[in-house]
């Protein structure tokens, strides 16, 4: 019989035998891995449960929160107030970041999450997830130990320690990196537990697949423009392949599919807004996805840089996006610089 191995064997090997990450990280990650948990169970109940459907509120982006959008935020917050891992948080769902109350010990950790990714999805019963990035809370001066704030969240996504998700679909799958490669652990809902699946997970270089919001193409830039007129051309065109085209609209099971197959995801900026950076959420959303495309051997930039590099300049920033197979994300960002 083939071994299994579980999440938390899987992080214990990342501790003692790779040193790749000390005790209060490895405690972090198993922490968040039991509120995707429970929030899977949440979404499988679905109407039984009293789920789904419209909160009364909206959050800081401006959008009309989901009830399982608010569900997912505490089911985080509660999971990983108490642990003494954690210096802070900070959420989609939250205006600014929530620190660790007093009547807890602080841990010199940050974690940032988008709590369910596909709200769109939620009452349709199509794929959602959790997107979490962690940070170590920077220390300048180690003499003076300052209050956690929200300046301690903007690093750029290099400086992320882990970054993963979990997707709420057919199967319920945490995707995690602690910059050792992409692993992959399904949930065995009988034994309660994450168990290893896929290592060293990698997408190919090059793709025939794109996924994109069609309905937005009038408002697309030159470049983006250029890139989807190319494969749209198929085989006859420049690109003399034909190209298939996938939108799930959640970008946890957009990126699934690209790590699992390859093909390149975009959310531009475009010309409806033309203020804002981009709709995704760089904290929360571009930069634990870019890391994990990158450390399975795609790329991931803004059409201009590579997101991983990008300086944050307050939480809520905002991104335009193009990941995953790196040939394809190559010549979407060469064609942003000669046009
Ligand atoms: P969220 O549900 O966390 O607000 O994120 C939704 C995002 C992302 O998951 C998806 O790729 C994109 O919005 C879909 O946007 P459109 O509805 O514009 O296609
Ligand atoms: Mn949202
Ligand atoms: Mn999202
Ligand atoms: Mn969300």
């Amino acid at each position: 019989m083939t071994k299994r191995i579980s999440l938390t064997r899987y992080l214990v090997e990342q501790q003692r035998v790779d040193g790749h990450i000390p005790g209060d990280l490895r405690l972090l990650l198993e922490v968040v891995a039991r509120a995707c948990k429970s929030i899977s169970q949440a979404v499988n109940k679905g109407d039984l449960g009293g789920v789904l459907g419209v909160a009364d509120t909206e959050n800081v982006q401006g959008e009309v929160q989901k009830q399982l959008d608010i569900i997912a935020n505490e089911v985080l917050i509660e999971a990983n107030e108490w642990g003494g891992h954690l210096a802070a948080m900070a959420s989609e769902e939250m205006d600014s970041i929530y620190v660790v109350p007093n009547r807890f010990p602080q841990g010199e950790y940050l974690l940032m999450f988008d709590p369910l990714d596909g709200s769109s999805n939620i009452d349709v019963n199509v794929s959602i997830g959790t997107i979490f990035s962690v940070l170590k809370k920077g220390n300048d001066n180690p003499d003076t130990i300052e209050p956690v704030c929200e300046q301690d969240f903007l690093q750029p996504g290099s400086q992320q320690v882990a970054a993963g998700y979990c997707v709420y679909g057919p199967q319920t799958t945490l995707v995690l990196t602690v910059g050792d490669g992409v692993a992959m652990f399904t949930l065995d809902r009988e034994q309660g537990s994450f168990v290893l699946t896929r290592e060293n997970v990698q997408i190919p270089a090059d793709t025939r697949e794109f996924a994109i919001n069609m309905s937005n193409m009038r408002h697309w830039d030159a470049p983006v423009k250029r890139y989807v007129d190319e494969c749209l051309a198929g085989k006859d065109g420049p690109r003399g392949k034909d190209f298939n085209m996938r939108w799930v609209a959640s970008m946890v099971a957009d990126v699934h599919r690209i790590l699992t197959r390859g093909g390149v995801f975009l959310y531009p900026w475009d010309k409806r807004e033309p203020d804002k950076p981009g709709k995704l959420r760089l904290m929360y959303e571009a930069n634990p996805m870019s890391w994990l495309v990158e450390q399975a051997g795609g790329a991931a930039t803004n059409g201009r840089q590579r997101i991983l590099d990008i300086q944050p300049t307050k939480l809520h920033e905002r991104v335009s996006v193009m990941l995953g197979s790196k040939n394809e994300v190559d010549r979407l960002t060469s064609y942003h610089s000669t046009l």
